[in-house]
């Protein structure tokens, strides 16, 4: 092909090598090579003209976006599952398929929320700091005693692939299980997790640890408020792996300062990234990572792959093999 019946794309960071080199054999591509996200003038810049873009959760695609890309732009694939960055409509509205990569971070992501349950509950980050600060002088039968996991309940509010793969390890520590969604896993896949449906007041009464996987949604911003904290029990954990807006961060400090949670253990937070001198930061009984529960090895190559395939199968115009508006394909009447 030559250059210029290839089409362009923007790529909004260097992903793995093989999916950057498959891309780079049959597009034209612009890859954005700084590890920090494009400044916002930068990406529009880039994507103008474009039929393709690959961006992450770092890059906003709206109406201003997609206006600057121009009517060449075909798909938008997505680097992750969460699309709660991407206006949808607006790129159904133009015909423009989105992408994301579901299931394959699926596990990695559950493994993660369960590092952080275990890690805040058995105070792992405190001990850590403990001996680097010199401060471990002898064994001692109070230093750093935490809840038991084995046993506790774990309460899953949202109860997709992520909450599900959550509730298999909880049942792995022998806990009691219990999740909120709208609609019910159904009874099959209720026995084989031992999970029970419940209200989310019931949840969250009853939980010892409530990890939250709900996408980010009018519905779900704030969940978490001063009135849901109010209602876990003192002793409780909060795990945030899903979108920080989710958690109103100072509902969040106030509960966690006046004891009316023990501790949270975030992956994603509001604002984000969280810079150090947040109060959240300060607070002995927060743990905060920054946003990096899918990122293993593994995990990272097979999202390039998704997302590259995605992109590739859109600039050909065949149908994404994960596409979050298909209704896109949808004859138009
Ligand atoms: C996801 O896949 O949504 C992760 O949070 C990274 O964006």
């Amino acid at each position: 092909m030559s250059s210029e019946s290839r089409p362009r794309v923007f790529v909004a960071r260097r992903i793995s090598e093989a999916s950057l080199e498959r891309i780079g054999r049959q597009t034209d591509a612009d890859v954005w090579a700084d590890d920090l996200p494009p400044p916002r003038d930068e990406l529009l810049r880039h994507v103008d003209g474009v039929d393709g873009v690959l961006s992450m959760v770092t890059e906003r695609v709206d109406d201003e976006l997609l206006e600057r890309a121009g009517p060449r732009l075909k798909v938008v694939s997505n680097y992750g599952v969460g699309v709660d960055h991407i206006d949808v409509a607006a790129c159904t509205r133009r015909g423009i398929a989105v992408g994301n990569t579901p299931g394959v971070l699926t596990e990695t992501t559950a493994d993660f929320a369960f590092a952080l349950l275990l890690a805040a509950a058995r105070r792992v980050p405190e001990g850590h700091d403990f001996v680097r600060e010199d401060r471990w002088k002898a064994w001692s039968p109070t230093l750093l005693n935490g809840p038991d996991v084995h046993h506790a309940t774990l309460g899953i509010v949202g109860f997709g692939r992520i909450g599900r793969e959550v509730a298999k390890r909880g049942r792995g520590f022998d806990m009691r299980v219990v999740y909120y969604s709208r609609q019910s896993a159904g009874p099959e896949d209720e026995a084989r997790l031992g999970a029970r449906r419940v209200p989310l007041d019931e949840l969250l009464a009853a939980s010892d640890f409530v990890s939250l996987h709900v996408p980010l949604s009018p519905e779900t911003h704030h969940l978490m408020n001063r009135e849901t904290l109010g209602k876990m029990r003192r002793s409780a954990i909060l795990v945030n792996t899903s979108r920080g807006p989710v958690v109103d961060s100072d509902a969040l400090y106030e509960a966690l300062q006046t004891g009316v949670i023990a501790g949270a253990a975030l992956d994603v937070t509001e604002p984000e990234p969280m810079a150090g001198s947040h109060q959240l930061v300060s607070l002995p009984n927060c743990l905060i990572v920054p946003h990096i529960a899918s990122a293993s090895f593994g995990t990272r190559a097979k999202m390039a792959s998704i997302a590259t395939e995605n992109l590739l199968a859109g600039l050909a115009h065949a149908p994404l093999p994960a596409c979050v508006n298909p209704e896109v394909y949808a004859p138009h009447t």
